[in-house]
């Protein structure tokens, strides 16, 4: 059986940190709370578990660190590479010109409505379906919205946990 060396705490932080999109708050949180010894199998549950712990100032400014999808980031090529890789898998970097205004016309009416950013695990949806929920989640209220966001800034996380795993 491999064993596996102890990370240090920088690390750590440096493999983990961008896990939750420009937040590595959480993965430091995470090392205070004993990530540094635990197996790949908990330490997606530890990571969630110190946003989930968190007060609703870094929750919000957790959702306000992703990018819009097809925003200006996404156009002059600011990403970071995980969310330019997800953007891309959904095919978001070849809207058409229609498609890219629907987003940039979507992105401004969920940030004037919320005032955070819609966020979505869009690696294994399509453009199609990404507008449709969009278009959904803009009808919600402002409490269940926030909820949903946590939960797809989550679901991210556990994509690139796993995309991680390919290039232990
Ligand atoms: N879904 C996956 N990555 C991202 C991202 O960087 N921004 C948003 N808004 N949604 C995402």
């Amino acid at each position: 059986m491999k064993t596996e060396r102890k990370l240090s705490r920088a690390e750590f932080v440096r493999r983990y940190g961008g896990v939750y999109e420009h937040s590595p708050w959480v993965a430091e949180a995470a090392w205070e709370r004993g990530g540094g010894g635990v197996g790949a199998g908990e330490l997606r549950g530890l990571l969630a578990s110190c946003v989930d712990s968190a007060d609703d100032d870094a929750k919000l400014a957790l959702i306000c660190a992703h990018p819009d999808l097809a925003g200006r980031a996404a156009v002059r090529g600011e990403l970071t590479a995980d969310s330019a890789g997800e953007q891309a898998s959904a095919g978001i970097d070849r809207c058409t010109p229609e498609e890219f205004e629907r987003f940039r016309q979507l992105n401004d009416a969920y940030r004037e409505k919320f005032g955070f950013p819609f966020v979505m695990a869009v690696r294994h949806s399509s453009r199609q379906q990404i507008l449709a929920a969009f278009e959904r989640r803009l009808r919600n209220e402002a409490p269940a919205e926030m909820r949903t966001a946590l939960r797809e800034i989550h679901e991210i996380a556990r994509l690139r946990l796993e995309a991680m795993a390919d290039v232990n």
